[in-house]
């Protein structure tokens, strides 16, 4: 299973979970391999929390009891996944160096007695880190249990950034490599501005409690650094491992499901196969909307490798205000979604129930009661599923839409004294949504991807944009694609300096207009819209036509594999799918926009929507501008989640973007992943109410009765089919 730089080849859909039995006296371990064995485990990770009792003091190290976890497992069977335990610093560390630990920015120290206790730029950290890593590689390398490396812990999950004097050097190192002199620093952070002007190296801090709004090229910079200064205590433990087992991938676990202070597309490029943590929220009824798009982005990070599912909760998690159980069934569908969506590994945090200690409350796959509880039984089951699906491990999504997330932007957009506090994953959840609820998949990418295999790219609020991401999206759309820019995009450039020339500059071109003034709604309001123009400008002959669907490019972007022909997808697809009839019923219909509005003049542009009460009422609200072979429209408010989906579907069928199976049930989620001889179809029913489901193409459920294909499946609410279906 080992392919370093180029992803893990598995033979299987891992199953397994965080292995701590260091909590446990080793009578426990004889019936934690037992129970292991019985539910199918493949993988564990262990020693994440480790370090103290491997090395109770400095440079004393006891790894006898570790061997034999090695062994044991070895001897079961069971793979390891090996943390390097370096997530939490033991006392004495903290007790004789107490420089490691990190400042807030108000300059409170945080202090030992929880975990990630460390400044990621102390050197002092970093070198005892490096030391027991190389402990740890030296002596199990060769180990036959030992499958993967896993590096630190969610890095960047509780110290994010430190502002203490030793962050505050290398942040000045940092700065002089990005910008050579402080002349380059003073323009790009526009210092000429409040009497910020740099004459000294040693004049810059980090951006620690001041009294008003700082500097916003500075805040960026910092994220930026903050990021830099974590990955690189992940690349020192990296390159040791490296050095010592070179065929042994690495990851480490990003924390579920996006997280701001850590950039997981470029973490991704330095990982062997990337891995997830994931705690969707029982009690969240669109908790799976919210999974997806997190499983999408981070399958999207390693451009669609199969990634690892590396913690969920069996059931309930101990951190929530009120923390829900996960209902019979909810835990199998979620894990399927998972898999679905292209993890290969379906894994948990933990194996055993804590007794004492701050998760003692977190659920388990084996809970306080043991085997005989409903958790227990539920995790064998799934062991079981799992084992019986391996043929898909190693197979792959492909969709035809891409949303753009970008992390600079993220943390730009977010920034204070803007025209309006907007939030980054509200704007993508928006988008995300109807296109989710239309059953349609994304990618999300980074705007540096190459978009040339989309149909359609979405683009929530990119107000930072980089010069050269703006021409990719003009040329995108001028080669035939189909754009869709939200508001406050294209504002500013990678420094935090406005693109000068009238908003949004750099987009002006290919959306046909320009934006002379920002009017944010208040809180809480909202502006009529008149949508009569989305089905007036025609879904017929400008929309299929000009798209120039043809039954080709339909397999060559998978959908053929889906088991659909052109003739199915023009009745089947776009029509019960209800594309053009949605888009039309909302003409002559009114909805509302939120969050903003904006005085918009077009410049070629058609107005497909106007604002309808207000200040700017009878003004462009969304517009449509054909350029070169594509389409790129405009949004200058959010539209109320309808009016967005009638909106996404209008430009869907102008992109010839088709769900995998057209008129599923609310609720029913569907996605296929491609081998070489086989498509699986996955069918999640994330509803209340039982559905059936007529399958155009007849497969064999891997997860039923029978070895005969069917032509129909009935899921009960909660309930998944695994379809084999033969590839087109
Ligand atoms: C994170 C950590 C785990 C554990 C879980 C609890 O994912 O990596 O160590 O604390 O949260 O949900």
């Amino acid at each position: 299973m080992t392919a370093p730089g180029g992803g893990l080849t598995l033979p299987r859909i891992l199953f397994g979970g965080d292995y701590n039995p260091e909590q446990w006296p080793r009578e426990v371990w004889a019936e934690d391999l037992k129970l292991m064995v019985e539910a199918g485990v493949s993988l564990v990770t262990v020693g994440i929390f480790s370090w103290a009792c491997v090395e109770p003091r400095e440079g004393e190290y006891d790894f006898e009891w570790f061997d034999r976890v090695m062994d044991n497992l070895a001897g079961a069977g069971i793979g390891v996944s090996l943390a390097t335990m370096t997530a939490s610093p033991p006392p004495w560390l903290s007790h004789r160096y107490p420089q490691i630990l990190p400042e807030r920015a108000d300059g409170t120290r945080l202090w030992p007695g929880a975990r990630q206790h460390y400044c990621p730029s102390s050197p002092v950290y970093r070198q005892h880190a490096g030391r027991l890593v190389e402990q740890l590689a030296t002596r199990y390398a060769q180990h036959p249990a030992l499958a993967m490396w896993h590096i630190g812990n969610e890095y960047g999950c509780h110290t994010r950034q430190c502002f203490c004097d030793v962050s505050a050097d290398d942040f000045r190192r940092w700065l002089r490599e990005r910008y050579g002199d402080l002349d380059a620093l003073n323009v790009a952070w526009s210092t000429t501005f409040w009497s910020q002007r740099y004459d000294d190296w040693a004049e810059i801090y980090p951006p620690r409690a001041a009294p008003t709004f700082g500097n916003p090229a500075h805040l960026l910079d910092f994220a930026r650094f903050s990021d830099d200064a974590i990955l690189a205590c992940y690349q020192t433990e990296r390159d040791i491992l490296r050095r010592h087992s070179p065929r042994i991938p690495v990851t480490t676990n990003f924390i579920g499901l996006v997280h701001k202070p850590i950039d997981s597309y470029r973490w991704a490029a330095e990982q062997d196969v990337v891995s997830l943590d994931s705690y969707p929220d029982p009690y969240d009824p669109r908790a799976h909307v919210e999974a997806a798009f997190g499983y999408d982005l981070v399958r999207a990070a390693r451009s669609g490798q199969p990634w690892l599912l590396m913690e969920q909760a069996p059931s309930a998690v101990n951190w929530r205000e009120r923390n829900a159980p996960k209902p019979a069934g909810v835990m199998r569908l979620w894990s399927w979604q998972a898999v679905a969506q292209g993890a290969d590994a379906v894994l948990f945090f933990q194996w055993r129930q804590a007794a004492g200690g701050a998760e003692k409350f977190h659920s388990a796959m084996v809970p306080h009661g043991g085997p005989d509880t409903r958790t227990y039984r539920e995790i064998q089951a799934l062991g079981r599923e799992l084992a019986a699906a391996a043929e898909i491990a190693g197979t792959r999504v492909r969709v035809d839409v891409a949303l753009l997330h970008d992390w600079d932007n993220w943390r730009a957009v977010e920034g204070a004294a803007h025209p309006a506090v907007l939030d980054l994953m509200e704007a993508h959840r928006a988008h995300y949504g109807p296109l989710f609820d239309a059953g349609i998949s994304c990618d999300v990418v980074p705007p540096s991807a190459d978009l040339s295999g989309y149909r359609m790219v979405v683009v929530p609020n990119l107000y930072l944009l980089r010069g050269d991401d703006a021409r990719r999206l003009t040329e995108y759309v001028a080669g035939g694609g189909h754009l869709v820019v939200s508001f406050f995009s294209g504002i500013v450039d990678e420094c935090e300096r406005v693109h000068l020339g009238g908003y949004p500059a750099p987009l002006r071109d290919v959306l046909g207009l320009r934006v002379d003034e920002f009017w944010p709604l208040p809180v809480d309001g909202t502006v009529a819209l008149d949508l009569t123009g989305l089905g007036a400008a025609g879904v017929g002959a400008a929309g299929l036509g000009a798209a120039g669907l043809d039954s080709a490019r339909l397999d060559s972007a998978g959908v053929g594999a889906a088991g659909l022909d052109s003739a199915r997808l023009d009745s089947a697809g776009l029509g019960a799918a209800g594309l053009g009839v949605d888009g039309l019923d909302v003409a002559g219909r009114r909805s509302r926009g939120t969050v903003w509005s904006e005085r918009v003049e077009t410049e070629g542009a058609e107005v497909v929507a106007t604002f309808a009460d207000g200040d700017l009422a009878g003004g462009p609200a969304i517009t449509r501008h054909a350029y070169g072979r594509g389409v790129a429209w405009y949004l200058g408010t959010r539209p109320e989640p309808d009016a967005m989906r009638a909106l996404l579907d209008r430009v869907r069928a102008d992109a010839g973007v088709v769900p995998v199976l057209p008129g599923l049930p609310a609720g029913v989620q569907a996605v296929i992943r491609h081998g070489t001889d086989h498509a699986y179809l996955f069918l999640l029913n994330h509803g209340s109410e039982p559905a059936r489901i007529p399958l155009p193409v007849p497969g064999v459920d891997l997860l039923g009765e029978s070895p005969e294909p069917v032509a129909q499946v009935a899921l009960p609410a909660r309930g998944v089919a695994v379809l084999r279906q033969p590839t087109a």
